[in-house]
């Protein structure tokens, strides 16, 4: 904030917390209690009239106390522009503390689990609660808070993996994260748009829906020259390679033609992005006996 808006907020706040207390200790009156000699305002309404009684003691006190109460609270707390208060307080400060305090003491929790073995883990109804705080907190806005994921976000609760399943590849991608990356193949030269029908053709075949027997046929030849090197001969896909298997009718992306087609034209590009800067180890190792959870019942 600048030195001119300082300035103007502390003058409009101490102007009118001043400016009450002021008004209210000008107009103040002697008490009387005997309301035969108590004097009116003078005015009258329709005959009726208005009594010029002072207010109840208890009242002005308590109206002058909460001047005084407002005036040390801002001179202990920030409130006046740039003034930082005497306490040095700060709502980061507060938040900073509290994170440094769940810290300490969620690290023994995590470091606790963190040496659990993970079929262990899954057992564990308590290690898998905080699996799904975890999960929720960090994972969800891509994979969808019940894992399903979505178009190009991967179900997690399925059987099929791209880059593997067991405990430690679930950790490795997690953790270091992974680049699924499908080149485009329909847009080399080299493959024509016929080849681009044929080969989408076989590929649907794999799960008997091709929309043209004879150029899936064909598209046999395309594949084995252009897609096998990462899907596999029989289109069962490659780990290593985060390359999906192409025979299961589990999709990353739509499963119609079209779908299909865009991918071999235009390539695929997927990041799931490193967790391990962000997460501890032992975050990561109750995260992935979650994630094996869900595919496990
Ligand atoms: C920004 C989005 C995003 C976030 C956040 C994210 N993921 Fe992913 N995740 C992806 C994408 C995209 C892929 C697929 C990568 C590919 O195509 O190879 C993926 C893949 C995975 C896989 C591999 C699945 C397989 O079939 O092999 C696992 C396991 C996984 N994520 C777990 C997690 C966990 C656990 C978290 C939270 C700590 C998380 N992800 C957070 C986007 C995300
Ligand atoms: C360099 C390796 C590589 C080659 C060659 C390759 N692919 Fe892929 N393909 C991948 C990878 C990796 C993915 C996953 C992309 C992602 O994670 O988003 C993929 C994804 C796909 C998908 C989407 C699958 C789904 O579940 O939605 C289809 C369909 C596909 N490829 C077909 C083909 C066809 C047909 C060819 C040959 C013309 C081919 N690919 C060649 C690596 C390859």
């Amino acid at each position: 904030m600048s030195t001119f808006w300082s300035i103007w907020i502390s003058v409009i706040v101490l102007g009118t917390i001043f400016g009450c207390w002021w008004l209210l200790w000008a107009t103040r009156k002697s008490q009387t209690t005997d309301t035969e000699t108590t004097k009116t305002t003078g005015h009258s309404y329709d005959g009726i009239e208005e009594y010029d009684n002072p207010l109840p003691k208890w009242w002005f006190y308590l109206y002058m106390g909460t001047c005084i109460f407002a005036l040390v609270y801002l001179a202990l707390y920030p409130g006046l522009g740039n003034w930082q208060g005497l306490l040095g307080w700060s709502q980061h400060g507060q938040w900073e503390e509290e994170v440094k305090e769940a810290d300490a003491r969620y690290s023994e929790i995590y470091a606790q689990y963190g040496n659990t073995p993970i079929e262990e883990l899954v057992a564990d109804p308590a290690a898998m609660a905080m699996g799904q705080r975890l999960f929720a907190n960090n994972c969800s806005v891509c994979h969808g808070s019940a894992g399903r994921g979505s178009i190009g976000f991967p179900n997690l609760t399925d059987d099929d993996w791209l880059w593997g399943g067991d405990p430690e590849t679930v950790f490795t991608t997690i953790k270091n994260g992974r680049h699924g990356n499908m080149p485009a193949k329909g847009t080399m030269p080299g493959m024509t748009a016929e080849q681009v029908d044929q080969v989408v053709n076989y590929v649907l075949s794999f799960s008997n829906r091709a929309r043209d027997e004879a150029a899936a046929e064909a598209g046999a030849q395309v594949f084995q020259q252009a897609c096998v090197a990462c899907h596999g001969v029989d289109g069962t896909g490659n780990q290593a390679l985060g390359a999906p298997d192409l025979t299961n009718n589990v999709w990353l992306y739509g499963s119609d033609y079209e779908w299909i087609e865009e991918t071999v034209l235009y390539g695929r590009q997927n990041e799931m992005p490193a967790q391990g800067g962000r997460l501890s180890d032992d975050q990561i190792h109750i995260l992935t006996a979650y994630v094996l959870s869900l595919s496990s019942n």
